[in-house]
């Protein structure tokens, strides 16, 4: 684990460790397997960002639970593009299902705020998020994290699945930008 990373010109310090991320994840998985026992939810992991958090809660799972990915992207290098766009779509009916979104890390809401409604389109039984971090202080549009792992400043954060222009996704820890 080290202190400080360089990821192409930018230099990140460590914000949480391996054991904090882990800890906080165990959490989220024992308040799911309560809420969902007896249930079969259908967890749709969004990538690239949200790889390793889907499976690392995917493997704290004790319920019957299905898991599909689907594609979206805004960001381009440390600022939104303002543009959602699907690069793989969803191949599943979601009609009757109990749905939970996993995603990396909700910033400005837009992302969330513009696939939401396509879900609930199909007519899905219920419908939670879990987010590994989430940025209250940038937060646009009106998202409700029903699982959340960590509350974070605004500022750009690598690791984890989390990347700078397509880098720093490989460290098990979580870095914020000096
Ligand atoms: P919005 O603003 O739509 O953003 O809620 C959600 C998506 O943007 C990416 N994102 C980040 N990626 N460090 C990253 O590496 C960050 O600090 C960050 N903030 C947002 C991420 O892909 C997320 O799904
Ligand atoms: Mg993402």
């Amino acid at each position: 684990m080290q202190p400080t990373v360089q990821v192409l010109d930018k230099k990140f310090e460590l914000y949480l460790s391996e054991t904090e991320i882990q800890d906080q994840i165990k959490k989220i998985a024992i308040a799911i397997n309560k809420d969902y026992v007896g249930r079969r939810p259908l967890f749709i992991a969004i990538l690239n960002g949200s790889f390793m958090f889907a499976s690392d809660l995917f493997k704290q799972l004790t319920i019957d639970a299905e898991l599909c990915f689907i594609k979206l992207a805004s960001y381009k290098g440390m600022t939104s593009s303002g543009q959602v766009l699907t690069a793989i779509g969803l191949d599943v009916d979601l009609f009757e299902k109990d749905i939970i979104i996993i995603e990396d890390i909700v910033d400005t809401g837009k992302t969330l705020n513009e696939f939401i409604p396509k879900l609930i389109h199909q007519q899905p039984a219920s419908l939670k998020i879990a987010a590994l971090l989430n940025k209250p202080d940038a937060l646009e549009f009106p998202i409700p994290v029903d699982y959340l792992g960590f509350s974070i400043p605004n500022k750009f954060v690598v690791g984890y699945g989390l990347d700078y222009d397509g880098l720093g996704r490989n460290f098990k820890e979580i870095y914020q930008l000096v």
